[in-house]
């Protein structure tokens, strides 16, 4: 049984498409064992406890410096003896202490098909204001195993969303999330639980199906 920790920081939609999947059995031996915010007011953390699972805030502004946080944050994570962490709408950048302590077992979801409309800047709306703002007519999402760059870490699953002349970042957001990531998260969640992907030696994923 595959052990997750969840970390969020606002809605938790993409949280609930796991609980959602894991209870139709679409996600298979795989459990959430905690959900983590850095945000006290994430309504994610109200979806955890209305599902049983274990909620934490660990908060950057209660502790004296970024370092003690995250060492408070990894000490946290390890107590839960997670095999997987996935990052689903998590605002705060991970460090390299646990990028390195859980290499290719932290997993994230990108509103957008990398490499393009990724990296340092790229986060919430600002990624579908950069779609729309391009013009390009096809977005996505994409779920990416975390190294220590920005949105560069070997990509899993893809997604394409076709963007719509009349959109606003607001409704491209929405389609993304309901035709792509509420789709591929938990479908990524499923296959490494059951071991089916493998990362080569050049950064590639594999999937065995
Ligand atoms: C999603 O668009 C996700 O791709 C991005 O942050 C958003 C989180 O939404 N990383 P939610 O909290 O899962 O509703």
């Amino acid at each position: 049984m595959l052990k997750i920790c969840v970390l969020v920081s606002g809605g938790g939609t993409n949280l609930q498409a796991l609980i959602d999947a894991i209870n139709d059995k679409r996600i298979t031996n795989a459990k959430i064992e905690v959900v983590i915010s850095n945000n006290k007011n994430a309504y994610a953390l109200e979806r955890a406890k209305n599902n049983n699972i274990a909620a934490e805030c660990i908060s950057p502004k209660d502790f004296e410096n970024r370092d003690i946080f995250y060492e408070h944050l990894k000490e946290t994570i390890d107590s839960y003896k997670v095999d997987l962490i996935v990052l689903a709408g998590y605002l705060v950048a991970i460090p390299g202490s646990i990028v390195e302590g859980y290499k290719n077992k932290i997993i994230n979801i990108h509103p957008s098909l990398i490499p393009s409309f990724c990296g340092k800047g790229y986060y919430g709306l600002k990624v579908h204001e950069g779609v729309l703002a391009r013009g390009v007519k096809v977005t996505g999402a994409t779920v990416h195993f975390v190294d220590d760059g920005t949105d560069t870490g070997p990509i899993i699953l893809q997604k394409p969303v076709l963007v719509k002349q009349d959109d606003t970042p607001q409704i491209l957001q929405r389609r993304v999330m309901e035709e792509a990531e509420w789709q591929i998260l938990p479908k990524a969640v499923d296959l490494i639980a059951n071991n089916k992907v493998t990362v080569t030696s050049d950064k590639k994923v594999m999937i065995s199906e």
